[in-house]
């Protein structure tokens, strides 16, 4: 197996008949259990923790052609000199990571907003220009609209889904298109292939925040987009337990971009590594649970009187269904909805949930409950959250792998409640 997760990517000749055959790819699961093949110390199954900080050399010559190797641009023997330019436990998550995403290579950061900020301060020069789908993260937007143009980079928000608005806001310093697909909260999906297409036209690169699909549901690098990122804290990792970012893309792109993480120094230690590269071992599973129990209490809700209205890409009635049916293998985890009533009923609700946990953050295996309101925006007034989109009766629920059935029965509780 290559570090792609290919048994043998070449075309080889078969003995007899000298047809020219491909070996088939591993499916996402194989690959997240097994990825590169290659001999433990100790015959260890499980991949080690390299706790160090720093690496020795043999003796002077050792050390000359580890530099001389390093000047030209080759590897050296997958070594570094010093911690913050690589470490073996995070490269073994990088190279697991890029096989599940089929990328030419990944680069692993201490959070999902250190590989955004590190990457976005890699890329825009001075006088430089992005484009943002809105219905985003909202730091990410914090980073673009604030901190980016400190730097005299410039930034237009435009309406999630509208590709006129998308090509509109590109000007000739336009370096960047980004877009969250599925988004937070509304799980708005994002069209790739007009995405790219828009992109490829104006001669600028994009940049897709896939963390609500994981590359289990969507890979946007198939449909020709550049850069991959992933709050790998959420699905990948999927405990709830650590936190940590992963960009992925072409292998001379992310090269620039861990020289960026050299200087920045927003790297992923090592113990966290190994927690994810376990946790990546049952992404397989765990997204199958989660995209069952999405699709299922997304049906439930919407068939409930003390619903308004539910927000989950698997149903016919979401805005992007017919999209996310062509370009999604499941529709994920996160289901988002509007009680019938104000604030306060929607509260009690929450209040009234057995199993679900009030916190923050999405993709472990315990179910999260939120109401965005009065905890991701609680500062902002009423008018403020409603001008980017949040109502004060909304609810984000990120689905756990708990049984379907119990979930559903404990909102079903829960709304006879209120
Ligand atoms: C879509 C998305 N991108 C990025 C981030 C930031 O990731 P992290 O919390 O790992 O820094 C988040 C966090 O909630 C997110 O939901």
């Amino acid at each position: 197996m290559n570090h792609n997760g290919h048994f043998e990517e070449e075309l080889t000749d078969t003995a007899d008949e000298g047809e020219t055959t491909r070996a088939p790819r591993l499916g996402p699961s194989t690959q997240a259990v097994h990825g590169e093949r290659h001999a433990n110390p100790y015959h260890s199954v499980a991949e080690p923790i390299v706790q160090t900080a720093t690496y020795t050399f043999e003796d002077t010559a050792d050390l000359s052609a580890f530099m001389e190797a390093r000047m030209w641009g080759r590897e050296a023997n997958g070594r570094s000199e010093y911690g913050r330019y690589g470490n073996p436990t995070v490269t073994a998550v990088e190279q697991r990571l890029a096989a599940l995403e089929d990328a030419g290579a990944a680069l692993l950061f201490s959070s999902g907003m250190a590989a955004i900020s590190t990457v976005l301060l890699a890329m825009l020069p001075t006088g430089g220009h992005i484009v943002i789908t809105d219905d985003c993260y909202r730091r990410t937007r914090e980073f673009c609209l604030k901190f980016l143009k400190r730097l005299g980079i410039t930034c237009s928000v435009v309406p999630m889904g509208d590709h006129a608005a998308i090509e509109a806001a590109i000007q000739d310093n336009t370096r960047l298109l980004i877009s969250e697909s599925p988004t937070n909260p509304y799980l708005r999906v994002l069209d790739l292939e007009n995405f790219v297409a828009i992109a490829k036209k104006h001669r600028v690169k994009t940049l897709v925040d896939a963390t609500f699909a994981t590359p289990l549901n969507q890979r946007p690098l198939d449909f020709g987009v550049d850069i991959v990122v992933h709050s790998a804290t959420k699905y990948l990792a999927g405990h709830n337990d650590l936190l940590a970012g992963v960009v992925l893309g072409e292998e001379g792109l992310i090269a620039s971009f861990k020289n960026a993480l050299g200087v920045m120094g927003a790297v992923a230690d090592p113990h966290n590594a190994a927690l994810l590269l376990r946790g990546l071992k049952t992404l397989g599973l765990r997204i199958e649970r989660q995209n069952t129990n999405g699709q299922a209490v997304g049906e439930f809700l919407e068939a409930h009187p003390a619903i308004e209205q539910v927000w989950y890409p698997g149903l016919a009635s979401h805005p992007d269904h017919a999209v996310a049916a062509q370009q999604m293998q499941g529709f994920g985890g996160v289901v988002s909805f509007t009680v019938k009533g104000d604030l306060q009923t929607t509260s009690r609700f929450i209040d009234a949930l057995q199993i679900p946990l009030m916190a923050a953050s999405l993709g472990g295996v315990e179910t999260l409950v939120e109401q965005p309101a009065l905890m991701s925006f609680y500062e902002l007034s009423t008018e403020e959250r409603l001008e980017i989109g949040i109502r004060e009766n909304l609810v984000r629920l990120a689905l756990g792998i708990e049984d379907t059935d119990d979930l559903i029965a404990d909102l079903d509780q829960a709304l006879a409640q209120i």
